[in-house]
């Protein structure tokens, strides 16, 4: 299992997207009863049925507080309120900006896993993924289906002790590249080549047509958690930040 210690500083005040950089940021999405009630108040009217759909109150709560931080820190990037920001949705589902018209340039992804959302901000495209690492039951059925013979080859030569993050290594870069590109899963998953060892540069090693100009990177937002980011090559310079508020 992994454990690392963490170096992501909190982010400073002030700041602003530029050129051929990203912002990552890592945030808790189990937060105080209060700081959820202000995230809740600038959620939207469809954003609120999503939340009421949820059966348990942790879940629901875990919702609010990843769609309030994510609309706290594209607000606080473009210097507007949270209320003002409208967001619309690709084909297979992934969030982009909508309004207002002069923030639609503006790019980000987030995924969660367990009590931690990641996000990622830049001005093109990109995608991005976060996993526990954990013990998994159907974890070689999933290797078996969604894992190219490299990627299954390398997991299978792992010391045990190393498989649970190369499974998870190989789980996120590929979904990583899946979200930069908006895609459903049944779009090319065993296509998306990626290396897993844990230890090694995460690297893109096969690409469906079409997606050869992304570029990945390993994140490691907290102990015992996994993530990639799957940019543009353009966008070189990333930055990883604590999200503790816009203050
Ligand atoms: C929807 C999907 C993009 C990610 O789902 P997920 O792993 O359950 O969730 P994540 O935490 O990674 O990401 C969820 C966020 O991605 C965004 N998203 C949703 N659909 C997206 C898409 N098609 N492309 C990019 N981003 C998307 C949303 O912002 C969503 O969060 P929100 O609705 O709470 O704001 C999709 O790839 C999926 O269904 N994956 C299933 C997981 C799996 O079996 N993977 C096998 C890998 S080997």
């Amino acid at each position: 299992m992994k454990t690392v210690d963490v170096l992501w500083n909190a982010a400073p005040r002030g700041l602003k997207p530029a050129d051929g950089e990203v912002h990552v940021f890592s945030a808790p999405l189990d937060i105080p009863a209060e700081r959820v009630d202000e995230l809740a108040s600038w959620l939207s009217h469809d954003e609120w049925q999503r939340a009421s759909r949820f059966h348990l109150e942790r879940d629901r709560r875990r919702f609010v507080a990843g769609r309030g931080t994510l609309r706290e820190i594209l607000s606080a990037l473009l210097g507007i309120n949270p209320r003002r920001l409208a967001f619309s949705y690709g084909e297979y589902g992934k969030p982009q900006i909508a309004a207002p018209a002069a923030a639609r340039s503006l790019h980000f992804n987030l995924a969660h896993s367990d009590f931690i959302a990641v996000y990622a901000v830049a001005k093109h495209a990109l995608g991005v993924d976060v996993e526990r690492i954990r013990a998994m039951d159907d974890a070689e059925q999933i290797a078996e289906r969604f894992f190219s013979p490299r990627e299954k080859l390398c997991l299978r030569a792992l010391p045990p002790e190393q498989r649970a993050e190369g499974f998870f290594n190989c789980w996120t870069r590929k979904e990583a590249c899946l979200k930069a590109i908006g895609s459903g899963l049944d779009d090319c998953l065993d296509r998306i080549e990626v290396s897993l060892a844990p230890g090694e540069a995460a690297e893109l090693l096969g690409v469906p047509n079409g997606s050869r100009s992304w570029r990945l990177h390993s994140l490691t937002p907290a102990a015992e958690f996994v993530g990639a980011l799957a940019i543009k090559p353009e966008d070189s310079l990333v930055n990883c930040w604590k999200w503790v508020g816009p203050d």
